[in-house]
């Protein structure tokens, strides 16, 4: 898989994070072994700082699998805090029970089978933190649904958006935002989605070269 980095920076991030637990390592080579894309240790450790320092209480998360992303950030929350995991696969939410189970965690975590984002529009309370790693395709109006249950000061976390098999490079990325033709269908959608961003003043977004590249959208008012 193509890296925003070099291998030994990755190295060293992981040298530096906190170890993954026995749950999270046997979610790690499940992974590997059915070639799932989860975020992967380097984003979850990314997860789990930003719900730290944010202090969130409250987290939504749109596209959950089999709860890995989720896992990392209900080992941070406070012990009554909350993570909404939502997953149309209901196989996959099932087991993001278990391994919740498993780890003790099941009372910080509420579980929603069905469409991600129909869940998220029926929220009704707000979250200090909402995490988008559902289809690219429908980011940008899982953004936009987002936005509206997050309060100033907290935060919009977006996998996925620089790099993606072949099909998304961050040069072909930035050519497309500086007006070439896309290459193909996926670097359109997050050109779009990058732009959507950049036109929306009550965000602040901060890029992360971790993973598949992480966007942080802050927001300010
Ligand atoms: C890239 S995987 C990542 C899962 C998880 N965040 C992790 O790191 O392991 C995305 C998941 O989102 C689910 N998904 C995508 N779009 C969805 C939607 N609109 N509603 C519910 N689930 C969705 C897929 O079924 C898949 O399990």
């Amino acid at each position: 898989m193509a890296e925003l980095h070099s291998d030994a920076v990755g190295q060293l991030i992981e040298w530096a994070g906190t170890e993954s637990d026995e749950v999270l390592n046997d979610m790690e080579l499940r992974a590997e072994e059915e070639e799932f894309p989860t975020v992967g240790a380097e984003v979850g450790r990314t997860f789990a700082l930003c719900t730290r320092l944010l202090g969130a209480q409250s987290v939504l998360e749109l596209g959950s699998g089999y709860g890995y992303s989720a896992y990392w950030i209900a080992q941070t929350l406070p012990d009554d805090g909350t993570i909404v995991l939502t997953e149309r696969d209901s196989e996959l939410l099932g087991d993001a029970r278990t391994y919740f189970e498993r780890g003790n965690l099941s009372e910080r975590a509420v579980f929603k089978h069905g469409d991600a984002l129909e869940i998220a529009e029926n929220c009704t309370d707000s979250f200090d933190l909402v995490v988008l790693d559902h289809d690219t395709a429908d980011y940008i109006p899982g953004f936009d649904i987002a936005r509206g249950l997050v309060d100033p000061g907290g935060a919009i976390l977006i996998d996925n958006v620089a790099i993606y098999e072949e099909i998304l490079t961050p040069e072909e990325l930035l050519a497309t935002l500086n007006g070439e033709t896309p290459p193909n269908e996926r670097t359109r959608t997050v050109a779009e989605f990058f732009n959507h961003l950049k036109n929306d003043t009550a965000f602040e977004t901060y890029i992360l070269p971790v993973g598949e590249g992480l966007a942080i959208s802050y927001r300010t008012q």
